[in-house]
């Protein structure tokens, strides 16, 4: 793996790579360097075979990602600022990345971070994390996803209130609204996120990609296109070696060892 400034990346023997925004002195606010550095190592990271999930968290144990780096606003026109947010965002890469992406929310969880978290498959949060859209609070409002994702995920009432109070929400009232799917102790959170990474990474890469990329078409089209989409997803699992060996072990009563073939 390349070395970075602003992320650290690690890999394990099961297949999980973590990818650790490495700002604490600034709340892993995402800067322009950190975009960059997160979508080049995502890069890395699909074309690694021996990774089979990613997990993003932040360095220290105050915040997962306290946002964009607000210092970065000040002199930006309209022009500059779309700009940069139409240029390959880690939101983006994180949304189209063929493998399972977990966030591991371990602190502050607010504006792009949430917006980060939500471009991920599968949020897990710490008892002590604080998640919100406090753009409202700049005069700005969100634009890394935040009012699209946020509103599919967890309805447009919900998000109404948290994208126009601009509130933080504790990890408790976010798993009541479907917006993180399990809260662990600080403790316990990479024990816990680890095992299901661990979990998922021993599936076959061939049906996780084809799983996620029909879910994300769930909340991407209309019923009918998804369910077309779905069938040619599902049958394309049926060309791989990962099906003859899923089939078998079944059948022989033992654990299937998928390849990625
Ligand atoms: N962008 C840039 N710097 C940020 C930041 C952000 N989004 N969030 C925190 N920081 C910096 C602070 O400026 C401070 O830097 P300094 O020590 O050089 O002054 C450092 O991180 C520590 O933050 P601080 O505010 O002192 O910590 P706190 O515990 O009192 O409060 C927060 C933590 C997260 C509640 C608070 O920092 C905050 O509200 N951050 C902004 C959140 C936000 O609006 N995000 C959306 C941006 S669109």
């Amino acid at each position: 793996m390349s070395n970075y400034e602003t992320i650290l990346v690690e890999k394990n023997e099961e297949g999980v790579a973590t990818i650790t925004i490495n700002r604490p002195d600034k709340m892993n606010a995402l800067n322009t360097k950190v975009h960059e550095e997160g979508v080049a190592a995502l890069e890395e990271l699909q074309k690694d075979d021996e990774v089979r999930v990613v997990v993003f968290t932040g360095a220290g144990d105050k915040s997962f990602i306290a946002g964009a780096d607000i210092s970065e606003f000040a002199g930006q026109t309209p022009v500059t600022q779309r700009a940069v947010f139409q240029q390959k965002t880690l939101f983006n890469s994180i949304d189209t990345f063929p493998k399972p992406v977990i966030a591991m929310i371990n602190g502050f969880c607010l504006g792009g971070g949430c917006e980060l978290a939500l471009a991920c498959d599968i949020r897990i949060a710490s008892e002590n994390a604080k998640l919100g859209q406090p753009e409202i609070n700049l005069g700005i409002i969100p634009g890394g996803g935040g009012t699209q994702r946020l509103t599919k995920l967890v309805g447009d009432g919900m998000a109404m209130e948290l994208i126009l109070t601009g509130d933080m929400i504790d990890a408790e009232a976010a798993f009541d609204i479907g917006l993180v799917n399990s809260v662990y102790s600080a403790e316990e959170l990479e024990e816990e996120t680890m095992k299901l990474a661990k979990k998922i990474a021993s599936k076959s890469p061939i049906a996780l990609q084809m799983a996620k990329e029909a879910v994300k078409t769930a909340s991407k089209s209309n019923l009918d296109e998804g369910l077309k989409r779905e069938i040619d997803l599902f049958a394309i699992t049926f060309s791989s070696e990962d099906k003859e060996e899923g089939v078998a072990a079944f059948l022989e009563k033992r654990k299937p060892e998928f390849k990625g073939k």
